[in-house]
């Protein structure tokens, strides 16, 4: 979208350009900053809708999931399968939407995202036996793992590198607020255990997802890649900023491409060449979850019991606020800065403030009983949070800080830049699915180790992974701020020099 050849060597600066930070050898200069036009805005509802939907589906069935037990009698078995085969199902999502979109298109592939979004709500608020009820959880997976591969994918490629940063985090952001509603709406429909409304609500934004989708435009960069450079100049025009030559950034994205070998096969997306990009996503994706998020997310509620919040409306409020509403907030802050500061920057600042939050909590664990013995804790206590409580409570808000300006939007976004047109949707759709893999693990095994370890432990060594992940990091992760897609590309033959 900018004059900028992607070849790095030969890379001129534009007027008023800063140079990025700690610069990978031969790294081009950013490009001038673009307006947020009318189709750019289109861009950014699906997006928001995108994420939107990822972050209550995954969110909502925490508050739904008593309500389920009290209308079809269900085994632990079957809970275990009506809470985690979202996750399962996201996961083989994410492989498939990776395949579409890199077959029948970014824009398709949402389509598809929101259809399967809107399905699942319905399957599941009408489900008159458990069996549907489980088809309805792994539609709903499908539906969250596809759009997670698509729409990052789908900001990044129809956004100006100038703002690229943003659009990413704006999906991250809407994760956020999705999960921050789910708790809201969990709270508002419990006293009733109204799960069929809790579930069913998304199928709205879901039908809203689609038909934003159907009027948006299609990825320039995957219309070249496709052999259609007519329909690709004709989306181009549409998300240029204006005065752009648009002749010159389809030269751009065509000489990037002509570079790339052929194929497309999943096998390329392991090949040698891609090696660095491929071991940088997927490190991003396990460090951002075996940091603990989830555990966190998922666990709150237990944690906050264990910390002497002795009610359940204590719990639920401090949950959905400090929580739930600091996630949302604090994203705001990456938006606001990634494009300026840098991915880099965020990342190590974050990791910092997380390591510290962490071994805050995982000390303060030291004087209040453990997770796993919520129930009996909170049935004897009545005085509320001890101090211990107190300091758990402000480390774990320091840690939803520090993961929502840092891990949570840059991993999205760095995924989504690092990797070559060609594969770049099968080899984003492996890191995601690498990435729900992880999210798996650890929530599923969160409350054994807490057994096994003890809970200041189980931080600590959350806060242990924090420290690799910084160093890590710092070696590995180049600052892609700013920077086309195609330039990015140059990056890593810079590297392999
Ligand atoms: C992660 C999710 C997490 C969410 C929390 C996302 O970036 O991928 O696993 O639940 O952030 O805000």
């Amino acid at each position: 979208m900018t004059a900028l050849s992607n070849d790095a060597a030969r890379a001129k600066p534009l007027p008023g350009s800063r140079p990025p930070t700690r610069e990978a050898p031969g790294q081009p200069t950013p490009p001038a900053s673009a307006s947020l036009t009318m189709w750019l805005l289109v861009v950014l509802v699906v997006v928001l809708f995108s994420g939107g939907l990822f972050g209550y589906d995954q969110g909502v069935i925490s508050g739904a999931l008593s309500g389920i037990k009290s209308t079809f009698a269900l085994s632990p078995l079957i809970v275990e399968v009506v809470t985690s085969w979202v996750t399962l199902g996201a996961l083989l999502g994410a492989l498939a939407g990776g395949e579409l979109a890199d077959r029948i298109g970014r824009k398709r592939t949402v389509l598809i995202a929101g259809a399967l979004f809107t399905l699942g709500a319905a399957v599941q608020a009408f489900a008159p036996e458990t069996l549907v009820l489980v088809a309805g959880r792994l539609i709903i997976g499908a539906g969250v793992g596809v759009a997670a591969v698509a729409a990052p994918l789908y900001a990044a490629e129809l956004s100006p590198a100038s703002w690229r940063g943003r659009f990413v985090s704006a999906y991250q952001l809407a994760i956020t607020i999705g999960i921050f509603l789910a708790y809201l709406v969990d709270g508002w429909l419990s006293a009733d255990a109204n799960w069929r409304l809790m579930l069913g609500a998304a199928a709205i934004p879901g039908v809203l997802l689609f038909v934003v989708a159907l009027v948006a435009p299609e990825s320039p960069r995957w219309l070249m890649k496709m052999h259609r450079r007519d329909d690709a100049a004709v989306e181009m025009k549409k998300i240029a900023p204006a005065g752009d030559d648009i002749d010159t950034d389809l030269n751009q994205i065509a000489d990037a491409l002509s570079k790339e070998p052929a194929g497309g096969a999943w096998s390329e997306v392991f090949r040698s060449e891609w090696r660095r990009p491929l071991m940088v996503g997927l490190g991003l994706a396990i460090f951002q979850q075996v940091t603990g998020i989830n555990a966190i997310i998922y666990y709150a509620d237990q944690i906050f019991g264990a910390a002497g919040f002795d009610t359940e409306a204590s719990r639920t409020t401090v949950t959905t606020w400090a929580i739930g509403g600091v996630n949302v907030l604090s994203t705001l802050i990456a938006i606001a800065f990634i494009d300026h500061l840098g991915r880099r920057k965020l990342l190590l600042a974050g990791l910092i403030g997380m390591a510290v939050s962490l071994i805050v909590v995982g000390g303060a664990f030291q004087f209040i009983a453990t997770p796993d013995a919520t129930a009996a804790s909170v049935a004897k206590s009545s005085a509320g949070p001890s101090t211990a409580g107190l300091v758990t409570l402000v480390g774990l808000v320091a840690f939803i800080i520090s993961f929502a300006f840092s891990l949570g939007p840059v991993v999205w976004t760095v995924i989504n830049e690092i990797f070559p047109g060609r594969i770049r949707g099968r080899a984003v759709a492996v890191c995601t699915a690498v990435n729900w893999a992880s999210a798996f693990l650890v929530s599923q095994f969160f409350l054994s180790l807490v057994g096994a370890i003890g809970s200041s432990v189980t931080f600590w060594l959350f806060a242990a992974f924090s420290v690799i992940g910084w160093v890590w990091v710092y070696i590995y992760v180049p600052e892609t701020k700013g920077l086309t897609l195609e330039q990015i590309q140059g990056i890593w033959k810079g590297l392999s020099k």
